[in-house]
């Protein structure tokens, strides 16, 4: 089969994790058989440099005519200065609703020769964690009416949080269908003892669930989660949430791994489009030295297979190369913690592309 990936670099480590990463396509192309052809677009602060613009129309046109969407990181301090809506960040925030990528899988699993690298004490990550945070990703408050106004207390600010039934239905559903190919636990994240749209969110998830009799649901309120989470993470299979409690809940999960240089993401859309980028940022501090673990973008390689293409003995063996590679002792600088064969980003391709048999 012919593949077309729409392929955005972006600024800092994005390129060199990116070039690693379609290496290993290119060795599943042809151990597999597949021809992935890649069309490399400008977004983020590579954008601005070249065009002015984060988010060049021409860029929005070639991922919307691809087969999925591979990205590296945008941003960094050159482009700091920028007023909000010119940041590199926003080229993101428009890449998803443009592309109508709603619902946005981070999985945050501990790889079993890095449990050293976990945070938490042995015993509250004993037999391994694995769970996934399914975030609403084209709406609340990230989308909402937003503004400055004057207020009786002088100049002020607003974001709106706002949800619609069929918003939280659809990412209800992804999030069950998720669970019944798991563990069948659904936890749903909201603040409904204060929110509105949470209670709105809290309703039609229950409504959702009952389509799925076997899936276990809990909801938890996104303070009590944020403690939970570090108390107990083993608790969690799936957890569904908004835009904003998904964005920091899936940060502190990934910590929990200890190595978010490991942890890779899937934004989808309906049907089997979607986008795929590492977890991490654009890490301007170690850009262009070898550094970067392109193991993440690797990992975000195999979702889009699995996930978009429906390849996944191809998604298994990118899965099972990056494990072995792992097993053999290989860590980048990221990784080194605890000991290791110290090995670069180049390094850490190479390795891959050689274990995938
Ligand atoms: C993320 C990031 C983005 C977000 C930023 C860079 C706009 O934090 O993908 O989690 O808030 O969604
Ligand atoms: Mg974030």
């Amino acid at each position: 089969m012919n593949y077309k990936i729409a392929v955005v670099p972006g600024d800092g480590i994005g390129p060199e994790v990116i070039e690693q990463a379609l290496r290993v396509l290119d060795k599943i192309g042809d151990t597999y058989n597949h021809t992935f052809e890649y069309m490399k677009v400008l977004a983020g602060g590579a954008a601005i440099d070249t065009t002015g613009g984060c988010l060049p129309q021409e860029t929005i046109d070639i991922c919307k005519s691809s087969d999925a969407v591979l990205l590296g990181a945008v941003g960094g301090w050159k482009w700091d200065t920028l007023p909000g809506d010119e940041r590199p960040e926003r080229a993101l925030l428009g890449l998803r609703k443009e592309l109508g990528l709603f619902a946005n899988l981070r999985p945050a699993i501990l790889f079993e020769d890095l449990a050293q690298a976990c945070p938490l004490k042995p015993e509250i990550i004993s037999g391994g964690l694995d769970l996934v945070v399914v975030r609403e990703l084209t709406g609340g408050i990230y989308f909402g009416e937003k503004g400055l106004k004057e207020t009786d207390l002088g100049p002020a600010a607003y974001d709106v949080e706002l949800y619609s039934e069929e918003e939280v239905r659809r990412i209800a559903v992804v999030a069950f269908d998720m669970a019944m190919k798991r563990g069948k636990k659904v936890t749903s994240v909201d603040k409904a003892n204060v929110l509105e749209s949470s209670r709105l969110w809290r309703r039609v998830v229950a409504e959702v669930s009952k389509d799925y009799p076997e899936v276990e649901l809990n909801n938890l309120y996104v303070d009590n989660t944020a403690m939970q989470m570090v108390l107990n993470p083993k608790q969690f299979d799936v957890i569904v949430t908004s835009n904003i409690f998904g964005d920091i809940l899936s940060d502190e999960a990934s910590q929990i791994t200890g190595s978010i240089g490991m942890l890779p993401s899937a934004s989808l859309a309906k049907g089997n489009f979607g986008m795929y980028e590492p977890v991490h940022g654009s890490a301007p501090d170690i850009a262009g030295q070898n550094k970067a673990n392109p193991m993440a973008t690797i990992l975000s390689a195999a979702m889009m297979l699995r996930y978009t293409f429906g390849l996944s003995k191809e998604a298994d063996a990118i899965e099972k190369a990056v494990k072995d590679v792992l097993a053999a002792g290989y860590r980048t600088p990221d990784l080194m913690a605890n000991g290791g064969k110290e090995i670069g980003t180049k390094e850490a391709g190479d390795l891959i592309v050689d274990f995938i048999a």
